[in-house]
């Protein structure tokens, strides 16, 4: 009798693989954690992918000492710090993927609450902050040696950027949007008239709350050319190049605030080059209105549950409301290589700011955008970390998702507080990098480092099990500054293929992609390419879209 189940068994494992994928991936389906440093000397508030697979990290310089020193016996002095007038500590790194080791970066000015965008180069530039590093543009071009480090240009910035929002633009130049009482625009590289250099944005000015608040805007480019600007509860679609607001949308229902200190999350979804081009924008979660307020008297409300998807070029646009299975506040909404959403970290109660949230969500959310309502949301493994503010979230180039930071103290606080100051880096792998996919996991062989707008191009990919039916889509996702619950520049677009794949080797396929239709569509620059065949991703591929 044993043996007759033994060879069912057996029966099942061969004929079945699938059977087989789905009994090996349980302990996978809420996805993986792993602790990759317990400390990496500073708490990662800002982070940032760049090309050669090193993130760049870093935190805030006035607040004490970091638990890692400034390369070559460096200091740091400002008269206007509150904690150390002079500082030998370190409050950037550079994290290597591949090796996971890391080094001290030199930060001599405060990049406390700061924003960034990376060149079509490859080049981060990064803009502002408090105090000494308000009008700051630093600038690091991504290199192999030891000695490369951040380049500060003081004075640079027309107007101080504290809490601004970053956005690259087709012609290569970045948009800076608002920041603390800050109600207009600049761009980068500027003109070099500066009583010219900032553009005064009324919607800024309208959308503030009773504490200047309207902070980290969230700021997409849309398909059009033009900027999607979301701030409080409302949005508009904004014409940069003539300083004019085409049109805007009503007040996301709820009446909560969805921005900074508000800290809900907004992704542009993916944008499908292989059907009419209909651009979405999704919000979720943030602190209720009151929460500010309540907080000042150790009140903590729960935070929203909520997110409202907006279709911008309908005639009557309206938020399509839905519910997360829970509250959510800070919280971080990145683009998965699938086209999944995940959303990742923050806290059930309360809002962004010192002291100020309760009940640390650490259940990661994967959201399928295109499942049917009531579906589309699945809860993943609990995270041992508590992820609060100025925690952070960026995605990798192997489709793990790289998670840091967490300090809602004034200080670097350790001990004797409710969330202490977290200097730890964890990765979270969503279930399609379980071992059980292993099978139908392309791996991309061969691709061209430069995709031209609108050409076609070649892809050979590699698959044990190529399943016929499924759909084999090649996309590409910008690496996206993330800080404050905001992914800046982040973006998908799905090419424009044309099957069928052909067979090129035993296990060997070619398959034809098109470069993105317009630069507004996919501004030039560095993109990780994936390839998705029956829904389980590549590994990436950095490619120069130019
Ligand atoms: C600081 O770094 C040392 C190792 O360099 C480590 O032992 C210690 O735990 C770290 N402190 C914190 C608070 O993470
Ligand atoms: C947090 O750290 C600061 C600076 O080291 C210190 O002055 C303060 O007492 C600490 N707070 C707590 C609650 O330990």
């Amino acid at each position: 009798m044993a043996s007759f189940f033994v060879l069912l068994l057996l029966f099942i494992i061969h004929f079945y693989p699938a059977t087989c994928q789905m009994l090996a991936a349980y302990p996978w389906i809420e996805g993986e954690w792993r602790l990759l440093h317990r400390s990496i000397g500073i708490s990662a508030m800002h982070m940032q992918l760049l090309k050669n697979n090193k993130v760049v990290i870093f935190d805030r310089t006035d607040f004490g000492s970091s638990n890692i020193s400034l390369p070559g016996g460096r200091c740091r002095y400002d008269p206007n710090d509150r904690v150390l007038k002079k500082d030998c500590t370190a409050h950037s790194i550079l994290y290597d993927v591949r090796t996971n080791r890391f080094r001290a970066l030199t930060v001599q000015t405060d990049t406390w609450c700061s924003s960034g965008a990376v060149l079509p180069d490859g080049t981060l530039v990064q803009t502002g902050g408090y105090n000494d590093g308000d009008h700051v543009i630093r600038v690091l071009v991504p290199c192999g040696g030891i000695n490369c480090d951040w380049v500060e240009f003081p004075r640079s910035l027309s107007r101080r950027r504290w809490y601004a929002s970053n956005q690259i633009l087709p012609d290569g130049r970045i948009i800076i949007v608002g920041g603390r009482a800050q109600f207009n625009y600049e761009f980068y590289p500027g003109n070099s008239h500066s009583s010219s250099k900032s553009i005064w944005l009324k919607f800024l000015q309208e959308t503030k709350d009773e504490h200047e608040n309207n902070l980290y805007p969230f700021l997409h480019l849309l398909p059009d050319g033009n900027l999607f600007i979301f701030a409080n509860t409302r949005s508009i679609i904004f014409n940069y190049k003539r300083n004019h607001v085409v049109r805007e949308f009503p007040a996301i229902p709820g009446g909560d605030p969805r921005n900074y200190p508000s800290s809900g999350s907004s992704v542009l979804l993916p944008i499908d080059e292989n059907a009419p081009v209909v651009p979405e924008i999704m919000i979720c979660g943030g602190a209720t209105r009151t929460a500010f307020q309540l907080e000042k008297r150790r009140v903590f409300p729960r935070a929203c549950s909520t997110c409202g998807r907006l279709k911008i070029t309908n005639q009557e646009p309206a938020w399509n409301m839905e519910n997360m299975p829970m509250q959510r506040v800070m919280s971080d909404m990145l683009i998965l290589p699938d086209g999944d959403l995940i959303i990742i970290n923050g806290a059930r109660s309360g809002t962004a700011g010192w002291e100020s949230a309760r009940n640390p969500v650490t259940r990661p959310l994967i959201y399928k955008p295109n499942e049917k309502t009531g579906t589309r949301f699945s809860v993943m493994a609990a995270a041992s970390r508590p992820r609060l503010y100025h925690s952070t979230a960026v995605l990798l180039t192997d489709g793990r998702v790289l998670v840091g930071g967490s300090n809602p103290h004034i200080y670097y606080n350790f001990t004797g507080v409710d969330y202490p100051t977290d200097l730890s880096l964890e990765s979270f792998s969503p279930p399609y990098l379980s071992p059980a996919y292993d099978r139908l996991r392309p791996r991309i062989i061969r691709t061209y480092e430069i995709i031209r707008y609108k050409k076609s191009f070649s892809l050979t990919f590699t698959v044990q099990k190529f399943l016929k039916k499924s759909v084999v889509s090649v996309r590409i996702v910008a690496p996206s500054f993330n800080t404050h619950s905001f992914s800046m520049n982040q973006r998908m677009v799905v090419l424009k293929g044309a099957p069928p794949v052909s067979r090129v080797g035993s296990n060997d396929y070619r398959v034809v992609a098109t470069g993105p239709s317009t630069p507004e569509i996919a501004p030039p620059g560095y993109y990780l390419l994936f390839l998705v065949h029956a829904g389980i991703p590549s590994s990436g591929m950095w490619v120069k879209i130019q």
